[in-house]
């Protein structure tokens, strides 16, 4: 049985869930900086026989539990998985990873050196839809891959966070990396660890926010393929991340708010040449917490390290990185793989 800890009662009221529906795994604690105040809070997701409520961030660290889960807003991942780290818990980080790459650097450093686990909450590579495109990619049905595009498109409007921490221009959270870490996690998860990024981005739909709100990414991946990530935290529409793969023999259509995805195959085109679509029914969990803890406990068991780890996440980051340099410099950049 693993006793886990959770950092951060937003999200992390997801995952005090995912804790307790699991039989090997049991929420010992729960901390939030406003736990007095904010009655977003669900309680009753978070409290109970055997969870104390920490009054101060340092009692998760001198907690008995062998796992800490950060789901705090993005600006506080740094610290809070350093200290984790270095009090020997196994920890869980909601992405996205962190801020910049020096951040993921000390993150880095602190997993090296403390010798426990580390998983990047990227949770799009636990819905249902995504992992059946990349299953279809991976055994062949649509040929050798040369083009994919994905959308991060989500109005944060009403999507500020406690206390708008989305907004304050103190953390300056850029929207490319925040939200739209979903859509380059994805398409990295499937082509491979892109080189290279030409940026362009814009602050129309929310002047009022710090960083711009929308951009638009062409990428070159390994092997020739190329990319196109589209990302808004203004649009106005319902939240979508509608992503379409194209290979020699076929393409497929996906997003994790579907109960379907669509694939079009060459070898079933009729006498005309004609092609269609086909459905391939999926169940939607676009917020599979419960998917990504277990594949945690089971790389615990194991002793191998998960697939979502910190390089992974840090990979993430980077490639935002490179989106928002270029965004900023106006030319193609250069993903940097330096850590
Ligand atoms: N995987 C996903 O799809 C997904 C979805 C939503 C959020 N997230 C991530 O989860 C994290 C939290 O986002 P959210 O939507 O839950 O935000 P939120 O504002 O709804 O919740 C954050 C919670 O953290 C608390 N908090 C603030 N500062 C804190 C601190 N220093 N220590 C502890 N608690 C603190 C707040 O009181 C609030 O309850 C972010 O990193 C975000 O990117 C991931």
């Amino acid at each position: 049985m693993y006793k886990v800890a959770v950092i951060g009662l937003g999200m992390g009221s997801r995952w005090a869930m995912a804790v307790r529906e699991l039989p090997n795994t049991q929420l010992v604690m729960v901390y939030d900086k406003y736990y007095e105040e904010n009655t977003f809070i669900p309680r009753e997701r978070v409290t109970g026989p055997g969870i104390t409520v920490a009054r101060e961030e340092d009692e998760i660290y001198h907690s008995d539990a062998d796992i800490v889960i950060i789901a705090s807003p993005d600006n506080c991942h740094r610290e809070q998985c350093v200290k984790a780290l270095q009090a020997g818990k196994h920890v869980i980080c909601e992405k996205p990873l962190a801020l910049t790459l020096e951040d993921c650097r000390q993150i880095i450093a602190a997993v090296k050196a403390s010798g426990r686990q580390f998983m990047t909450g990227q949770v799009c590579r636990y819905a249902p839809g995504f992992r059946t495109a990349k299953a279809l990619v991976e055994a062949g049905r649509i040929g050798r891959l040369v083009y994919l595009e994905s959308e991060y498109a989500h109005d944060y409007e009403f999507a500020k966070g406690y206390r708008e921490w989305r907004k304050d221009p103190a953390i300056q959270r850029q929207g490319f990396l925040g939200g739209g870490c979903h859509a380059l996690d994805l398409t990295r998860w499937i082509a491979g660890d892109p080189t290279e990024v030409f940026c362009y981005m814009n602050h129309i739909f929310m002047p009022d926010w710090p960083t711009p709100d929308t951009g638009v990414a062409v990428v070159k991946f390994p092997n020739e393929v190329l990319g196109r990530i589209f990302v808004s935290t203004g649009v106005k529409r319902p939240y979508t991340m509608r992503t379409v793969i194209y290979g020699t023999e076929g393409t497929i259509i996906c997003d994790n708010t579907s109960d379907h995805i669509q694939i079009s195959e060459k070898a079933l085109r009729d006498s005309t040449g004609t092609m269609a679509f086909n459905d391939i029914p999926v169940a939607i969990a676009n917020h599979n917490v419960t998917s990504e803890l277990k594949d945690f406990v089971g790389a615990l068991d194991a002793g191998v390290p998960c697939a979502t780890d910190v390089y992974q996440g840090t990979r993430t980051v980077a490639f935002a990185d490179a989106a928002i340099r270029s965004a900023q410099s106006g030319r193609p950049e250069a993903v940097d793989y330096n850590y």
